[in-house]
């Protein structure tokens, strides 16, 4: 099995908490949260703040993904009791190691994030700290791209890697996720599918989560 952490960057934000609530009602596992300051990529989506508004109204575990520059400088704003993971991208951490290591600190899964150019090899040195190891299957800023195929090489990869070195990270896959990915996905060694724009497409976030999840 795997797990369904629905994007809320693609969820109606006049209706934040009924939509966290319609995902959590269908069956998702976790909520990832997409923190984007338009300087590491091009939009800006929303901060702590907004996240903090979903404490207390979910039982979902938050999936909090820090699309910024220095996200050392956030980590300790998006620590809440509901947050599990904070993956940062490998691409916007000068120290990525100690970044790695601040995250843990408050008991926290730690996850790294590669973009699309960048190659898996990138996170050797650190797969041995990692909790999480994002592979970004579109280029990161919006939600509704589509899915980048080659992104399966790189779950192969660390599926390979986490074999050979006997280590027990999550391989996670964020972007133009539809469930028709799900079977080559989870063949592949992927265990957290992030969905955003397929589930919450046209108000149906019932049977589009379902529709993930094989029910
Ligand atoms: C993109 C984000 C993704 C995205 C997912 O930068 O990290 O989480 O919002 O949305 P879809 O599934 O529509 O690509
Ligand atoms: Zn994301």
């Amino acid at each position: 099995m795997f797990k369904l952490a629905p994007s809320v960057l693609a969820a109606d934000f006049a209706r934040l908490g009924d939509e966290v609530a319609a995902i959590e009602k269908a069956g998702a596992h976790l909520v990832h949260i997409d923190v984007m300051d338009g300087h590491f990529v091009p939009n800006i989506s929303f901060g702590a703040c907004v996240m903090k508004s979903l404490c207390g109204i979910t039982g979902l575990p938050f999936d909090v993904h820090l699309m910024i520059e220095n996200p050392e400088q956030y980590i300790g704003e998006f620590v809440t009791h509901e947050t599990a993971q904070i993956t940062v991208h490998q691409e916007a951490c000068i120290h990525l190691h100690r970044t790695i290591r601040l995250i843990k600190s408050y008991g926290i899964k730690a996850g790294a994030a590669i973009n699309p150019g960048t190659p898996p090899g990138a996170l050797d040195c650190v797969l041995d700290d990692l909790d999480v190891v994002m592979v970004m299957s579109v280029n990161p800023g919006f939600a509704g791209q589509e899915f980048i195929p080659k992104s399966i090489e790189k779950i192969r990869y660390f599926n390979e890697a986490r074999k050979s070195r006997k280590l027990g990270f999550e391989i996670e896959v964020d972007g133009g996720l539809l469930p028709g990915h799900v079977q080559i996905l989870k063949s592949s060694g992927a265990d957290i599918l992030v969905a955003g724009s397929a589930a919450f497409a046209n108000g149906r976030v019932d049977s589009n989560i379902k529709a993930f999840l094989g029910r």
